[in-house]
């Protein structure tokens, strides 16, 4: 990084941001900051001020500890927001294909909002997100047993999870993005998961309008570990109708067939000719009324070997914005907002008013031996990468 930069970045820091809203709650009206930059933008994005990030405290959480939001931006005016209350994507905006700026995930209006048990708006889940059969496990020969929370189930974490955990945070930077690292340690037998665990997880907004998730963690002990992040996203905008229309890509042949209470029964099920088939482009609604309850299934990645591949693309043909995914994970769990309903404690979202693609190990893994491994151990490091891309289509016409 140039001295020029770092000076900027100092500046940014000592200075602050042009204000992105007044408080935490997305304000799809606050306008980017003014353009500097012309060049290289990618098509639709105005440009905006300089790569910063900047902080401040928000909020007291329910331990009296300092709730600090963060908030990023680039040089086209993508701002994204994060908290250090369960390390929380509260909003994101990117332009659509006339230049208008929305914030594209869900959220509560307020930070108090994410105190209470919710849906998992916007939070890293952990230890274990996603499912545990009967919040049951074996390392070796010692049982453990986790909190049933999703009866008769065990979901992400459990009664407490890492989304209603006080993390730290500090702002950085590395050439062409800012970011803020938060840090969590869950103590040994927290939630009743075995060893001492710290959890690092980075948020990066780059120059190439990308949210990059950087996850890292150690354990002094063996554990289990699954982690993701949990945003709800709607390219129309938050609060701007449902998801049905919007056109989904995954690179899976295959998906994990699961339970009434939604378990992996076991085996892989091709997609090909049902209306699990998203190989190519398909709007989510089109046969959301064949699955039952749903999309709420964790698709097997094609060819994932660890490295980050790319793995889904949603286009909103509304707005013209587009989203693709890149991971290092095996699985990706998509779910399409079964459980809004319009209600207070669930952001007031109708039912599909977003949808989910967490990009996660596949659920149960600890009970089933021919999953891909979630067991940490001591002196090993868990590390995921997974990249939110957005852009902006202009083949189609705006609707009205
Ligand atoms: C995950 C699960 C869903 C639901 C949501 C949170 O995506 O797979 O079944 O529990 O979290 O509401």
């Amino acid at each position: 990084m140039t001295s020029i930069t770092q000076l900027r970045m100092v500046l940014v820091l000592i200075l602050g941001l042009a204000p992105l809203n007044s408080g935490c709650a997305p304000d799809p009206a606050d306008p980017p900051p003014q353009s500097k930059n012309p060049a290289s933008q990618p098509p639709g994005a105005k440009t905006g001020g300089e790569l910063a990030v900047s902080q401040k405290e928000v909020a007291t959480d329910p331990e009296g500890k300092p709730v600090v939001l963060f908030q990023l931006s680039n040089s086209h005016g993508m701002q994204v927001e994060v908290i250090s209350w369960g390390a929380i994507v509260l909003a994101i905006r990117v332009p659509d294909r006339d230049n208008h700026f929305d914030n594209v995930t869900l959220g509560f209006e307020k930070v108090e909002g994410y105190f209470e048990p919710g849906p998992y708006f916007g939070a890293i889940c952990g230890r274990y997100s996603n499912r545990i059969a009967d919040g049951a496990f074996s390392i070796g020969d010692q049982k453990f047993q986790l909190a049933t929370n999703n009866d008769p189930n065990h979901l992400h974490g459990g009664d407490r999870g890492f989304n209603r955990r006080a993390w730290t945070g500090k702002t950085v930077q590395k050439d062409g993005a800012v970011g803020v690292a938060l840090q969590l340690v869950s103590p040994d037998g927290e939630e009743n998961y075995p060893g001492t665990l710290t959890v690092d997880v980075t948020y990066w907004l780059t120059e190439n309008s990308e949210l990059e998730i950087e996850y890292k963690a150690t354990s002094d002990k063996p554990t289990v570990l699954n982690l993701t992040n949990h945003c709800y996203w709607n390219l129309a905008g938050a609060g701007n109708g449902t998801i049905l229309d919007h056109q989904l890509t995954l690179d899976c042949d295959r998906y994990l067939p699961v339970s009434d209470t939604l378990i992996p029964t076991g085996g892989k099920t091709d997609v090909a000719g049902s209306p699990m088939d998203f190989t190519s482009a398909q709007p989510i609604g089109s046969r959301i009324q064949q699955v039952k309850g749903g999309y709420d299934h964790c698709y097997v990645i094609n060819a994932a070997d660890g490295s980050l591949r790319p793995v889904a693309e949603i286009h909103d043909p509304g707005s013209g914005r587009v989203m693709e995914i890149l991971t290092t994970e095996p699985g990706i769990q998509f779910y399409t907002g079964n459980f809004l309903d319009g209600a207070a404690k669930n952001g007031g979202y109708p039912l599909n008013g977003g949808f989910c693609l967490e990009c996660q190990h596949f659920p149960d893994s600890p009970n089933q031996p021919d999953f891909p491994s979630t067991l940490l151990k001591p002196g090993e490091t868990y590390s995921q990468t997974t990249v939110h891309r957005f852009s902006v289509r202009t083949d189609q016409p705006k609707k009205n």
